[in-house]
């Protein structure tokens, strides 16, 4: 285990291994605004209890904690947050390189980031209740990417975008702070518009939760708005977007 300052003006800690089961299991057991960071994981977890691949290749995995005991915030809605976060940090790391080539760098409802329609990155919540935190973990392909997905993978080394976690993670942390301070003082709202200002499907047909439609809308509080055959509009909380 290695502490690591470099990110200490963000006023996180930052702890490094080499080697764990997954950091979303280590990251419960330190004080709040700790960020687990590992190279490897070797069990590591996604959304619906997949399985997320976390070999020693230079990807991202990381979990943060955050203390959730301001009863009047929805915390649920750091998902978005997050994915808006890491969303801007990949745009800002395409943006300072000399490439002409421009990647398509999107939301997937609820937090995943797609690169040219395919997904770069997955983040995972989970509420430590006993400590009032919540642990939200990242995990970003940024060199290797896993075949035979649910939904086609990619990495950002292969949509031409070249960086390393130290580099994305810091990039995070400027974004995810300026974010949290903007959700404390005014809540979801411009959050919500900046996810949806560049986010897969809207107003276009999707799949989610077994049901086909288009993707109209978020409402206030992040929940999807699908429009059916029928014209019925019906809200889905969660699931996921094909
Ligand atoms: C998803 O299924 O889209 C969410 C993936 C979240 C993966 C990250 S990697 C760091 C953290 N530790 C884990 O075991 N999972 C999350």
């Amino acid at each position: 285990m290695k502490i690591i300052n470099q990110i200490s003006h963000l006023n996180y800690n930052l702890i490094e291994y080499d080697i764990v089961d997954s950091t979303m299991i280590l990251a419960k057991k330190f004080p709040e605004n700790t960020i687990v960071i590992a190279r490897k994981q070797k069990s590591g977890r996604g959304k619906g209890d997949r399985v997320w691949e976390s070999e020693d290749n230079n990807n991202l995995y990381f979990s943060m904690n955050v203390k959730s005991d301001k009863k009047k915030l929805d915390y649920s809605q750091l998902s978005f947050l997050a994915s808006v976060a890491m969303r801007q940090a990949i745009s800002a790391i395409q943006t300072s390189q000399p490439s002409n080539i421009r990647a398509s760098i999107v939301s997937k409802w609820p937090n995943d980031i797609l690169i040219n329609e395919k997904k770069a990155c997955g983040i995972l919540l989970e509420m430590d209740c006993a400590n009032q935190m919540l642990i939200i973990g990242v995990g970003v392909n940024i060199d290797a990417f896993p075949s035979g997905t649910l939904f086609k993978a990619t990495s950002l080394k292969q949509e031409g975008i070249i960086t390393d976690r130290y580099s994305l993670l810091k990039e995070f942390l400027n974004n995810f702070n300026f974010l949290l301070k903007e959700w404390i003082e005014v809540g979801f709202s411009s959050i919500r518009d900046k996810w949806i200002s560049a986010c897969y499907r809207l107003n276009q047909e999707i799949e989610v939760d077994c049901q086909r439609g288009i993707f109209r809308d978020l409402d206030k509080n992040g929940t999807l708005i699908l429009e059916l055959e029928n014209g019925k509009k019906i809200m889905v909380k969660s699931g996921d977007v094909f």
